[in-house]
């Protein structure tokens, strides 16, 4: 039963125009106190009433009254009709037409609060901790209009401003993280390719609709982010532009290859950095505790017989050989294989498998290849080599098959960009003695990259929504594991 006094207090809740209390409880009259007032008559009077000293665990402290029928009668409900709201000791539910029912717990609640006391306006930065929020935390007023949620606080964390008020919009509650490595969610999960897709419907964008045309460089990140792999074209002969290029992403990461780097061969050169042999497919820097997650290979000169550029979506064929080959799979899920770079002033080492799947969903995260990079295969327990031998070569075979291998050559002006974490690259034999070959690269990390793409997604959501590959081409991630 409520006492008399809350019976009274309650009467003086304001009602605004559009919404009914749909508690039916508590009738409203014209004469309505302010806010601030209300919450302080509420916080005096609930303290007064609903204190049960026998279970209170800390009589010193308000926010510790535990009696719950009283709590709850505290809460009065506005519901625009047809919104609804259900409410709970602990938590409510609001449901709305239109709007999938969103059950949430008031801890939860008050911890995801975003109002200017919560969060800092400018630096976005949080004022309040998950363990300042009291046990006990329960609503004195719930309003729902089926597009926002607000809630006033009966008991609310030590200090918090008797006019506090949070508020929330219904799609943030339905999904209040970006949670940006999701790869499985439906709107990100990768459009795997082979060969002949790519050949179909490789991305090309030109330089200056890159740089300066916002809605065609979001299509063009929307192909990035679905496919991994995009072509940028007549760029100008400058090797300034690769890092324009990249930073219109994010900024450039550094290693000890430099800012931006060069992959250059010239005719008879005396001692070049880099071979003319072919060179098998790769991600770079597997032997880091981060390897960079994009890739920009502009095309400088590449006046050589040979010089192809190769890719592959590892994602296609790791996807691939999970169906067909499952026990060689399993293998490159569970070893893991070492990485290193080990030269006079740098000593870079890294364990990984090749198959790195995320925990719960076992969607892929990343694929982790480099022959080239590969170090003495750690030992743990007992030396397998037999299955993994084997599981490496059924990956090798079907990620070098004609059928998933994409080719071109890159000419000058042209800059490709990839996700070394998922699109394995190489390049084949070239003839130093016809021209010379000059790639100016640069890496840019996948958070900058992750950011990048949730930023143009949200600026930009027409020309996002139109370039999504998965639209054009629907048959191309038939393969639902891959996602
Ligand atoms: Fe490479
Ligand atoms: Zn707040």
């Amino acid at each position: 039963m409520r006492s008399p006094l809350l019976r009274q207090l309650t009467r003086g809740l304001p009602r605004p125009a559009r919404s009914f209390v749909t508690s039916a409880r508590f009738k409203v009259n014209a004469n309505t106190p302010t806010q601030p007032e209300i919450a302080s008559k509420i916080d005096s009077v609930a303290e007064s009433v609903k204190v049960n000293p026998s279970k209170q665990p800390d009589a010193s402290n308000k926010h510790h009254a535990t009696d719950k029928r009283i709590d709850l009668s505290l809460a009065t409900v506005e519901a625009v009709k047809p919104a609804s709201v259900s409410h709970r000791a602990y938590g409510l539910s609001i449901a709305a037409p239109g709007v999938p029912t969103i059950s949430l717990n008031y801890t939860y609640l008050r911890d995801i609060c975003k109002c200017p006391q919560c969060v800092d306006r400018y630096s976005k930065q949080r004022n309040i901790r998950t363990n300042d929020i009291p046990t006990d935390i329960r609503p004195r007023h719930i309003k729902w209009d089926g597009e926002h949620l607000e809630i006033q606080w009966a008991t609310d964390i030590p200090g918090a401003s008797p006019d506090h008020i949070s508020r929330w919009h219904h799609s943030y509650l339905k999904k209040p993280t970006l949670d940006t490595h999701d790869l499985h969610d439906a709107s990100n999960k990768p459009v795997t390719w082979d060969r002949k897709n790519m050949e179909e419907h490789q991305q090309w964008v030109s330089y200056e609709d890159y740089m300066t045309n916002d809605a065609k460089f979001a299509a063009s990140m929307r192909n990035l982010q679905r496919t991994g792999l995009v072509f940028v074209k007549d760029i100008p002969d400058s090797r300034e532009e690769v890092e324009k290029i990249a930073t219109r992403i994010g900024p450039l990461r550094n290693t000890f290859y430099g800012m931006t780097w060069d992959v250059r061969t010239v005719p008879e050169a005396r001692n070049v950095a880099y071979t003319n042999q072919f060179l098998g497919f790769h991600m770079d820097l597997m032997y880091m505790n981060e390897p960079p997650g994009y890739q920009f290979l502009h095309c400088l000169e590449n006046s050589c017989d040979g010089g192809e550029s190769l890719f592959a979506d590892a994602f296609r064929a790791a996807s691939k050989m999970r169906r067909q080959h499952p026990k060689e799979f399993r293998e490159l899920t569970e070893r893991k294989m070492g990485y290193e770079y080990v030269h006079e002033d740098q000593i870079y080492y890294n364990e990984r498998p090749v198959f790195e799947l995320d925990k719960s969903s076992k969607h892929f995260r990343h694929v982790n290849y480099s022959p080239p990079f590969q170090s003495a295969i750690p030992i743990r327990g007992k030396l397998r080599f037999q299955p993994l031998k084997e599981a490496l070569d059924v990956f090798t075979q079907i990620l070098e098959s004609k059928e998933m291998t994409f080719d071109l050559k890159l000419n000058p002006g042209e800059c490709v960009i990839f996700d070394n974490r998922r699109i394995v690259h190489a390049r084949r034999h070239f003839n130093t003695s016809t021209g010379s070959r000059w790639l100016a690269g640069a890496y840019v990390d996948t958070d900058a990259v992750l950011s990048r793409f949730n930023v143009t997604s949200k600026k930009q959501p027409d020309a996002w929504r139109a370039a999504d590959p998965l639209k054009h081409v629907p048959s191309v991630n038939k393969d639902k594991k891959t996602a």
